[in-house]
């Protein structure tokens, strides 16, 4: 399987710390932000990655991951121009991704609890088209929103319903395959003019979507709320000798 960080964007909600900066370098805790999707996809096992950049500052970001090597993984760079949506960027990583699995992890997603092997393994080996992590939370209507039928089952997601349906979210780890790119160029830009990650997964419902509850600590940093909330959950898991460290330095 290969790895997909998205750190393009234009960050617009955390102006003006990200006027002159990227979002995916602010501190969270004692290390980058971009370093926690970058743990996440390590910690499936994973070590091609594809990183897109965009906003401010690209040069920054590659300077602090570099190759990849200290965090055990080999690196390259796509660039996105404009903010365009979360399906557009992954649907930059068509080359890239050949004809393997790959799942995808937004920059700005902190995900503090075990590591994502087995879930990874379990959507390679299966027949699902594509595979998310939901996730309960208390303000629904800033994130995609799931809803379900009766018995139980993901109907379909809606992008920040003013009424959301429910209170699980699918936070920004996505798992696929080479047709999702397929897919993309069938989309239509939203309200917001982005191509949505939930049409891209409203494609594989019903049957074809594989989901789990993600059992760990979660949220984003894409808000100052969310940014001081995931610093507080990382400094408790890192008192609590959860969180792996010290931060990774380049190597020479
Ligand atoms: O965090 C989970 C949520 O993330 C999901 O529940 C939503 O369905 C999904 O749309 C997304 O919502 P956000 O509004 O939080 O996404 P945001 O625009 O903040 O983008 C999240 C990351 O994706 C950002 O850190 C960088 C990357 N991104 C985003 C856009 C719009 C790109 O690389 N390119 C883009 O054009």
């Amino acid at each position: 399987m290969k790895g997909l960080v998205l750190a393009g964007g234009t960050a617009t909600r955390l102006f003006p710390l990200t006027i002159v900066t990227n979002k995916h370098l602010l501190p969270i805790y004692d290390r980058p932000m971009i370093y926690y999707p970058v743990a996440t996809l390590a910690g499936m096992g994973i070590e091609e990655v594809m990183v897109v950049v965009g906003g401010k500052s690209v040069g920054d970001v590659v300077e602090l991951l570099g190759d990849g090597l200290h965090f055990g993984l080999n690196l390259t760079y796509r660039y996105q121009r404009g903010a365009r949506g979360i399906a557009d960027a992954i649907g930059l990583a068509r080359d890239f991704v050949g004809d393997d699995c790959f799942c995808c992890v937004l920059g700005d997603n902190v995900l503090l609890g075990p590591p994502l092997a087995e879930v990874a393994r379990e959507f390679e080996a299966g027949p699902w088209g594509a595979g998310t992590m939901l996730y309960e939370v208390a303000d629904p209507e800033r994130f995609g929103v799931a809803e379900f039928d009766a018995a139980g089952n993901v109907v379909g997601f809606e992008e920040k319903p003013a009424q959301p349906k429910s209170n699980r979210i699918p936070i920004g780890v996505y798992f696929l395959r080479p047709d999702a790119f397929d897919v993309v160029t069938t989309l239509h830009e939203s309200s917001r003019h982005e191509l949505e990650i939930t049409d891209l997964l409203n494609h594989y419902l019903p049957g074809g979507l594989f989901h789990k509850d993600y059992a760990g600590l979660w949220t984003d940093a894409g808000t100052v709320t969310s940014l001081i909330r995931a610093a507080e959950l990382a400094e408790q898991e890192s008192n609590a000798g959860r969180l792996t460290g010290p931060p990774a330095r380049p190597t020479s």
